[in-house]
């Protein structure tokens, strides 16, 4: 039966994400959660998703049931690739790995050599996820499976549009191929050097600016952008700002010329993996009917940080990266009127260590009021999100953000600057969105420590009301963050670029 989830035959419609992240095995930011939740909500949509990923070692330790579908010989440097599929620890989703061992088998970030420099053959190991994707497509892997859709995501996976285009139509299945180009933030770009060009095994025009070069050098990113069949980000609003000189990180030209094919899709949440009425790593469930459960995390968190043990003290959370884009030397700026105020801090993050070491002195500065956690620690992520009142997200640019979509779930009313998709998933709670039950959180405009500290204060006066704040924090755990919308607004895309609209 042909329906919004199908080909034109009436098949479910074969998607194939490309990626080099999947939570929970090899993560460095959001786009793992989405490449881990995405498909398999689609697949409960009844597509059949399948994914792409490089067999870094996590992932390679994370396959059940792998065979090998094809091998594919020497390739990209690699004397010997071959690839696998199987399912991934926890999933059900299909998923093929390349086995390519002088690429990928090393520990450590995906990205980044020990030291923290770029893999020196990161032009190699990333052209070959692509063009694996592009062989896929073009049924020349699995004799059993090639998807319509190539849904690559970041710079990381964004030549596989440029193989597809590469190889034309000669062959008649890749012809029915589409791509779509997931940017998930547009300050990664994967730049090297145009003298690596040789080893993309690309068409030689390519090389040039209707191609992956983009100002002397050439870009992964813009390579996606020029040859995909649809462009998407992760939000509308920051589908916009990356239209713009100020919000384009350079691209935006590239991607006027293809504003007709760039479309935002706001995120959802794993709601499995984010939900407090079953989260096993909270002190106590809740939901919104029963918040008891919600003062129980809350007390717990400030025992498990050494802060005061007080129920009045509004309690700001964040977890987050820490760079730059986030935004975190705003709130260090604002912090003093925060805690002057009678509020507390609990910080988990991980990232510069000019940000990390400041954010530990403020909290040598006031114990009782400040707990900072230096690291990586999802489970301590739970806690903080359902134990805090608050979670600020003060970025400078957030294409989505996830964080303050935990936030909303678990009743911890986000704080975020309206841009990207904070401006699109976070009501504030100005008079009219209260008087009309709206309001989810407190939004601020403009990047800088003053407005923030004024929507601090707005959260403060808010606080001092817990009627009207427990009604804020109802609507906000009332929103709709899971993957279901999402998931169909992809569907119909996908189904647009096959012409099937
Ligand atoms: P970005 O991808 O730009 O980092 P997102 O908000 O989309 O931002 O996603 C960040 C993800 O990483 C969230 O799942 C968040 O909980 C998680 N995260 C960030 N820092 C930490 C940390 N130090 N410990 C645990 N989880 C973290
Ligand atoms: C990127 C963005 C973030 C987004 C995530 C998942 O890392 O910085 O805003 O939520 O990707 O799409």
């Amino acid at each position: 039966m042909k329906g919004p989830a199908t080909d034109e035959g009436g098949a479910p419609l074969r998607v194939l994400h490309v990626a080099a992240e999947w939570f929970p095995a090899v993560k460095t930011g959001g786009l793992a959660d989405v490449v881990a939740a995405l498909p398999g909500a689609q697949r409960a949509a009844g597509l059949d998703a399948r994914l792409l990923l490089p067999a870094l070692p996590a992932l390679r330790a994370a396959l059940g049931g792998a065979v090998e579908v094809a091998r594919v010989g020497a390739a990209f440097g690699a004397a010997r690739v071959a690839l696998l599929r199987g399912t991934l620890a926890g999933s059900d989703v299909p998923a093929y790995l390349i086995d390519a061992p002088w690429l990928y088998d090393r520990g450590g970030n995906p990205y980044l050599d020990p030291d923290g420099h770029e893999w020196r053959d990161n032009p190699r190991r990333f052209a070959l996820l692509g063009w694996i994707a592009a062989q896929l497509a073009e049924g020349a892997l699995d004799p059993g499976w090639a998807p319509r859709i190539v849904h690559a995501h970041d710079w990381h996976a964004a030549l596989a549009p440029a193989y597809l285009a590469a190889h034309g139509t000669a062959r008649t299945p890749l012809a029915r191929a589409r791509s779509v180009l997931t940017v998930h933030n547009l300050a990664f770009q994967g730049r090297f050097s145009i003298d690596r060009f040789a080893e993309l095994d690309l068409p030689a025009w390519m090389a040039g600016p209707a191609g992956v070069e983009f100002h002397g050098d050439m870009r992964f990113l813009k390579g996606g952008l020029m040859f995909a069949d649809r462009i998407t980000t992760v939000s509308p609003t920051y589908a916009r700002e990356i239209l713009t000189p100020e919000g384009g990180h350079e691209l935006d030209d590239v991607l006027r010329h293809r504003a007709d094919r760039v479309v935002g899709i706001v995120n959802g949440i794993d709601d499995a993996v984010w939900n407090p009425a079953t989260d096993a790593a909270i002190a106590e469930r809740y939901d919104a009917k029963r918040l008891d459960g919600k003062a129980a995390c809350k007390r717990a968190l400030q025992a498990e940080l050494g802060l005061a043990p007080r129920a009045d003290a509004p309690l700001l959370a964040v977890v987050s990266r820490l760079s730059p884009q986030k935004g975190l030397d705003l709130l260090l700026s604002a912090l003093p009127q925060w805690l002057g105020a009678g509020g507390q801090v609990a910080l988990l993050g991980s990232g510069e260590p000019a940000l990390e070491h400041a954010w530990q002195a403020a909290a040598h500065a006031a114990p009782d009021a400040v707990g900072v956690r230096l690291g990586y620690d999802e489970s301590l992520a739970h806690r903080i999100v359902a134990g805090a009142d608050l979670i600020a997200v003060p970025s400078r640019f957030e294409p989505c953000g996830l964080t303050q979509l935990y936030g909303l779930r678990y009743g911890t009313l986000p704080l975020v600057h309206r841009t990207g998709g904070l401006a699109d998933t976070v009501v504030d709670a100005d008079e009219s969105a209260l008087r009309e039950d709206r309001a989810t959180g407190f939004a601020f405009t403009g990047a800088h420590a003053d407005a923030l500290a004024q929507a601090m204060r707005h959260a403060l006066d808010g606080w001092r009301h817990p009627g009207a704040w427990k009604r804020v924090m109802r609507r906000a755990m009332a929103q709709d963050t899971s993957w279901r919308a999402p998931a169909a607004r992809y569907a119909a895309l996908y189904r647009d670029a096959l012409g099937l609209g």
